[in-house]
């Protein structure tokens, strides 16, 4: 089969279409024919081997070979024990822990996979689980009525957190590239920053923060939060992400606020809202491209280099 694989960390030269075996599901799984992958900023950290915790089993050479953890196919062979899904049923999942979606087959845990809401395309379906996941979990933080930053907020996970905020009634400001901050408006956003004019930090205060690449300090963070408030970071510096979980939760203690890490539920429970939504019509899946797979590097590149709004498709055979 086709595939995208890497074998050093680096830059998307890293990247090269080749031929591979297709993999076999073991017990537990499932194989699908792949239809369409979307990228997340998981696959653009997997790929640099940047922030350090991306090097998590692989300290100098990428453990898993090909990325993509967002995917949406058929089903065409299952593994021994396997009893949620048989040959034919359409899925969508995040296989975070295995990757393998840049190719023509991937080899998934049934406990990954969810059947795909016959309302959504494979493109759509395959843009909900990951940035889904991380926006119903970190959305279910807010109150009625509260005032939610969102850093990072015209990406995958945040396009999807603005919308979810406002079905609840949440007063929402995203933060954002000046290019972005349109879309931010459009999908609902009460108040927008662009970061590169304005530190979100001096501003608020703020009931919940939400960062998505974070890389303030605990102290920068505390100033913006109303007492009671809780910033939560989802992704960003090492140093960033250790601190708030040390300082930052002594510091939040002592000034009656909640500083920490969001660790994000993966699988069909933690995506399950968006992508009823999303069929029901409420909420919008903004797909800003698609690519297909022999393009993957420079689906990479679009989406790392900060040009993508919403989420980035890749198209691996046709509907
Ligand atoms: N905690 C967990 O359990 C967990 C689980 C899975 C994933 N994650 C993490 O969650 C994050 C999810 O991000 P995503 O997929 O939504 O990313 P994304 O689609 O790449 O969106 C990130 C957005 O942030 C913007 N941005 C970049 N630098 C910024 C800055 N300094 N200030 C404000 N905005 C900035 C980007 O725009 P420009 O670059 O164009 O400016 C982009 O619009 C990733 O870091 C991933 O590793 C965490």
């Amino acid at each position: 089969m086709r595939a995208i694989v890497y074998e050093r960390y680096g830059g998307p030269e890293r990247l090269e279409l080749r031929d591979i075996a297709v993999p076999v599901p073991a017990r537990g799984e499932v194989l699908v024919e792949v239809v369409a992958t979307s990228i997340n900023l998981s696959d653009w950290e997997g790929l640099r081997g940047s922030p350090g915790y991306a090097r998590i089993g692989g300290l100098f050479r990428p453990r898993r070979k090909v990325l993509g953890s967002d995917v949406a196919g058929r089903v065409v062979a299952v593994g021994d024990g396997v009893a949620e899904f048989a040959v034919g049923d359409e899925v969508f999942g995040d296989n975070l822990s295995k990757m393998g979606g840049f190719a023509e087959y991937v080899a998934a845990p049934e406990s990954a996979l969810a059947r795909k809401p016959p309302e959504l395309s494979f493109a759509e379906a395959s843009t909900v689980p990951q940035a889904g996941a991380i926006a119903a979990q970190a959305a279910a933080l807010a109150a009625r009525g509260s005032r939610m930053l969102i850093n990072g907020a015209g990406g995958g996970s945040g396009s999807f957190m603005v919308q979810l905020a406002k079905t609840e009634g949440v007063h929402v400001t995203a933060v954002d590239n000046a290019g972005k901050l349109s879309f931010l408006r459009a999908l609902g956003a009460d108040e927008v920053l662009d970061y590169r004019q304005v530190d979100f930090t001096r501003t608020g205060p703020y009931d919940l923060i939400v960062d998505l690449v974070a890389h303030r300090s605990v102290f920068a963070y505390r100033r913006a939060l109303a007492e009671g408030g809780r910033c939560v970071v989802v992704g960003g510096t090492s140093r960033t992400v250790l601190r708030m979980v040390t300082i930052g939760a002594l510091l939040g203690r002592f000034t009656r606020r909640h500083l920490g890490l969001l660790i994000v539920h993966e699988g069909p429970a933690g995506f399950a809202r968006v992508a009823e939504l999303a069929a029901a019509g409420a909420i919008d899946i903004h797909i800003d491209r698609a690519f297909p797979l022999e393009r993957v590097p420079e689906a990479l590149a679009w989406h790392g280099e900060g040009h993508a709004m919403g989420k980035v498709v890749v198209a691996v055979r046709g509907e």
